[in-house]
């Protein structure tokens, strides 16, 4: 098989960082499917991993990259032959497998999914790890009763790739979806993609009571610690919190009140360990009634060369919307 570039990352002394190489197609990963990449993305996980900023890697060294879509050029499982149009993403890929960011990928059959009619590849990866999470925790709150007449629903971390895509899905199924933002001259932008209002978060208050005023039908949460703890403190009877991100930390204070006077259900998504039957029904949906209306405003394309540039400015919270890593 022929030598690829790839991105991979590597531990020396302790430093961790990517470097671009060339690498043996037949070095790369395992499993039954073979396919060419033709896209891969770029999601917080990635950014963390691919600088050593959090322990998310298992195996060194390891071509970076949790998401994939390509083409099938061989494969040993009967459910898919070359030519089909596949997306990898989530399990252990550019965790502890190698991941999307190399001209090829070699992953096991039970990890991959068909590219649903109504998306193209690269549509696909603009989505990604990131489109996949706003989607299934759209799925999981609407099983939790969130729908459009039961009031606002607040998206934080607005500029973020999960959160953008959030927007544009839910304003999309009727949702009135308020925005909070660290850039504040990004508001056009997420007015654009839709958002109805847009809040500035150096200027939110939070108080500190155990239940404020009732505010939200529901919440996406991408930025956890004092943020999340404000929402259950200001969600409405009911109100249902979709939890996801770390963006601004990983503790959470609050009390059981939100929960025992209100309640709010606290809903954990876990976008890696989604079972097979519920992420094909999810991404079924990203290519139909979630698929958002706003893609080419959100994504924008990046080459393997740009990776470690914009991992640095990723995790200072200086990205808007979704890179695309254009792969072959
Ligand atoms: N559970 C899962 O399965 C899953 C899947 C995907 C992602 N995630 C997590 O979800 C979060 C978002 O991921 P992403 O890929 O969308 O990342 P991202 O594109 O970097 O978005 C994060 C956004 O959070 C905001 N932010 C950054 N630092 C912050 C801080 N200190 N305090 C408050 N807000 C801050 C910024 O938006 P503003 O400037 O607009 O405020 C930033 O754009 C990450 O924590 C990621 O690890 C989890």
């Amino acid at each position: 098989m022929d030598t690829c570039k790839a991105y991979r990352i590597f531990n020396e002394d302790n430093k961790i960082a990517g470097k671009l190489v060339d690498v043996e197609g037949a070095e790369i990963g395992a499993g039954e499917v073979v396919f060419s990449t033709a896209y891969s993305s770029v999601n917080f996980k990635d950014a963390l991993a691919g600088t050593g900023t959090g322990k998310i890697i298992r195996k060194f060294p390891l071509v970076g990259g949790i998401d994939a879509a390509g083409t099938v050029v061989a494969s040993a499982d009967r459910r898919f032959a070359a030519g089909d149009e596949v997306i990898c993403t989530s399990y252990d890929m550019g965790v502890a497998h190698d991941g999307g960011y190399a001209g090829i990928c070699r992953v096991p059959a039970d990890w991959v999914v068909p590219l649903p009619k109504g998306l193209t590849l690269f549509e696909a990866m603009a989505l990604g790890t990131a489109g996949y999470t706003a989607a299934l925790a759209v799925e999981l709150l609407e099983l939790n009763g969130m729908q459009p007449s039961n009031g606002k629903v607040l998206v934080n971390g607005a500029t973020g790739g999960v959160a953008t895509l959030a927007i544009d899905m839910l304003a999309g199924r009727g949702y009135a979806v308020t925005a909070v933002t660290g850039k504040d001259a990004e508001a056009g932008f997420l007015k654009k993609i839709g958002a109805a209002e847009v809040l500035s978060r150096t200027t939110l208050e939070m108080g500190t009571r155990p239940l404020e005023k009732s505010l939200w039908a529901a919440a996406f949460d991408s930025v956890g610690g004092e943020q999340l703890a404000w929402l259950t403190r200001t969600m409405q009877q009911n109100g249902v919190i979709a939890s996801f991100g770390n963006a601004g930390g990983i503790e959470l204070k609050t009390t059981v009140l939100p929960f025992i006077l209100r309640g709010v259900r606290l809903i954990g998504i876990d976008s890696a360990a989604t079972p097979m039957p519920l992420r094909r029904k999810v991404w079924a949906r990203l290519a139909t009634e979630l698929k958002p209306r706003h893609l080419a405003d959100i994504a924008h394309t990046i080459e393997l060369k740009d990776l470690s540039d914009y991992f640095a400015k990723m995790l200072k919270g200086g990205i808007r919307g979704r890179a695309v890593v254009r792969i072959s």
